[in-house]
């Protein structure tokens, strides 16, 4: 039976984004073609003991990765705007969750973003768990702001192994959202893979927005292929016709 698609109809949302929202503002993917992970061994760069091994190569992928996230090629795109638009006119609640470590979602206007995997412009004490915003690049050398200690920050990113951020909060949402739109996301990464299931459990309508069908495509209630740039803009108009 297909539901019908109309915000009277809901009171929460629920929308989970992943690298695909990006893809159009220049940001690579990690599993596309030439995506991040193609070019890296994951475990080297996005682990604990990564980092442990080899800290010069992970600050230095970082840092690269905020250079480009701050350059001028980079900035939101039509799906970011169309998502601040849809928190900013729906009348009910909103909760914006992203996989992404990016800050494009802040800068289109949304207001409130879980970063779940957490921020790429920001460093963490790994003695105090302080967290302190950055634009710049820091490595080993760095004096921590707190403790002072040369090599005690680092990036404010959940690697493997690690638990996301906001776990609490976001089983709350998803508990008793009524839309759950998932965005740019390949389904691979758990926890966040299995999010779509749990808002569907409680009766949630499922839609998936995606340049490619996932492995989860056939799961959701309604899926849209395309990009995400091009399809959300009508998308979340029609939503308010
Ligand atoms: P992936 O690279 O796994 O998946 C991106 C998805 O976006 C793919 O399914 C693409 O088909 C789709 N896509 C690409 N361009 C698109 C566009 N213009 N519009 C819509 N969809 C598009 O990225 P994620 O699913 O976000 O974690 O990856 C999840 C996590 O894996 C990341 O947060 C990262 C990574 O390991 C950490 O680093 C902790």
């Amino acid at each position: 039976m297909q539901k019908d698609i109309h915000h009277k109809k809901f009171t929460s949302i629920v929308i989970l984004t992943g690298a695909g929202i990006s893809a159009e503002s220049g940001i690579k993917t990690f599993r596309d073609e030439d995506g991040l992970w193609e070019n890296h061994r994951v475990e080297d760069i996005a682990s604990p003991e990564g980092f442990q091994r080899n800290p010069k190569m992970v600050y230095n992928f970082y840092n690269e990765r905020r250079k480009q996230l701050l350059s001028n090629e980079v900035k939101p795109n039509r799906g970011h705007m169309a998502l601040a638009q849809l928190e900013n006119d729906f009348k009910g609640q909103t909760t914006l969750i992203t996989q992404n470590v990016d800050d494009l979602h802040e800068r289109a206007g949304s207001k409130s973003v879980l970063h779940m995997h957490g921020e790429l412009l920001k460093m963490r004490c790994q003695f105090t768990n302080q967290v302190f915003l950055t634009k710049k690049s820091f490595d080993e050398k760095t004096a921590c702001l707190c403790c002072h200690k040369p090599g005690a920050l680092r990036p404010h990113i959940v690697w493997f192994g690690e638990v996301p951020f906001y776990m609490d909060d976001i089983q709350r949402v998803l508990e008793k959202c009524d839309l759950f739109l998932s965005i740019g996301t390949s389904g691979q990464v758990y926890p966040a893979a299995m999010f779509m299931q749990v808002a569907r459990q409680q009766g949630a309508l499922t839609i998936e927005i995606n340049k490619d069908p996932t492995a989860n495509s056939p799961l959701f209630d309604k899926t849209f292929h395309g990009k995400a740039g091009d399809i959300l803009p009508d998308f979340i108009s029609n939503f308010f016709a």
